[in-house]
Parts: structure tokens; sequence; C-alpha cells
């Protein structure tokens, strides 16, 4: 199916949860790489995104409620890849994939300094279509910081781009 859907822009979302790491309370930020997201409403602002059930960050962002969407420049295909291809179960991803933490404006959480754009979103509502929940996000916040040139996903380790 998915060559019949891609291209499809990538984005990183962003979450941050209470989390015990070996018996040790302690705050997680993460990252993962998504493909699957969409704007389901302008009034109110609603955006959703699908997460894998075995996804770490799926469990972070059924607990904290909230997650931010970062829109990323075809220049970070590299962090983008590591993102999506690691889980941040036993890692910190901002460090390994030299991305910049930055607070949200309005909910608990971090988001990536080094993004185009971003929304910030509070979970309304999680349906389970089967392997993946899809997370049904109120917007609470949104910028666009700069124009650039968005990554999209094609399959496998290929991105491509916008023509000018
Ligand atoms: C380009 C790309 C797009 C992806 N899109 C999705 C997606 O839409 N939904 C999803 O659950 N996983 C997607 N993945 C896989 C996750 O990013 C990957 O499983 C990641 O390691 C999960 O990290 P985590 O365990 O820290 O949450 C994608 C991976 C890549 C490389």
């Amino acid at each position: 199916m998915l060559n019949t859907v891609n291209p499809r822009q990538t984005v990183l979302v962003t979450c941050r949860a209470k989390y015990n790491n070996f018996g040790k309370d302690e705050i997680k930020d993460n990252i993962i790489a998504l493909d699957w997201h969409i704007p389901l409403s302008f009034k109110p602002l609603m955006y959703g995104i699908s997460a894998g059930k075995t996804r770490f960050s799926c469990e972070l962002i059924s607990r904290s409620k909230c997650f931010a969407v970062n829109f990323m420049s075809i220049d970070f295909q590299k962090e983008v890849l590591f993102c999506g291809r690691h889980t941040g179960r036993h890692m910190d991803k901002f460090t390994e994939a030299g991305l910049t933490k930055k607070d949200c404006d309005k909910i608990d959480c971090a988001r990536i300094k080094e993004a185009l754009a971003y929304i910030e979103c509070e979970v309304v509502d999680e349906i389970d279509t089967g392997d993946h929940v899809l997370f049904i996000g109120k917007v609470a916040a949104s910028a666009l910081l700069n124009q650039g040139k968005r990554i999209f996903h094609i399959v496998g380790d290929d991105f491509t781009t916008t023509v000018d």
C-alpha cells in the first residue's frame, strides 16, 4: 500500500512523559519519525498522528496526553532516519541525533529548535485502528518559523522534496 500513498511529508513528533527506567522515575523526552499525520478540523483546530502500538512514543503520548509535530527540511534526512530507525527507550534521541530541545509554548513537552514549523497538541481522543493508535490532538499552539524545502518520504531510506 505504501507505494500508493507515498511520497508523504515526514515529520518528527516529540513527546515527554514520566517513565520508570529500571525502577527509577524519570522524565523522558523522545522523538519519533512519522509519515502518518493529518489535519483534522479548522474549528476547533485539530491534528492527528498515527503511532504504532510497539513504539515507545505511543506509550509516552498515551501517558502524557500531548505531543508536538515538528516539520523538518530535506537537510535533516540523516536525523529523520535516525529517529525513525532507533527506539528512544534506552537512549536520548535529541543527543544522539544532534537535535536541539526547546520547551513548547503551551504544552509540557520539548520541540525541535531546528524545525521549520511546529504544532503543539493536547490529546482529546485515542482511536485503536489495529496495530496503530490514532491520537486526535487539539492544537494548542502552532508557528511557521522559516520557509524551506520540506522532507518527503518515498520508501526505505529514500526521500525527496518539492521543486522550486
Ligand atoms: C520515514 C519514516 C516514517 C515513519 N513513519 C511512521 C509512522 O507514521 N508511524 C509510526 O508508528 N512509525 C513510523 N515510523 C517508524 C518509527 O519512527 C520507528 O519505529 C521509531 O524507531 C520509533 O521510535 P520510538 O520507539 O522511540 O517511539 C517511520 C519511520 C521512518 C524512517
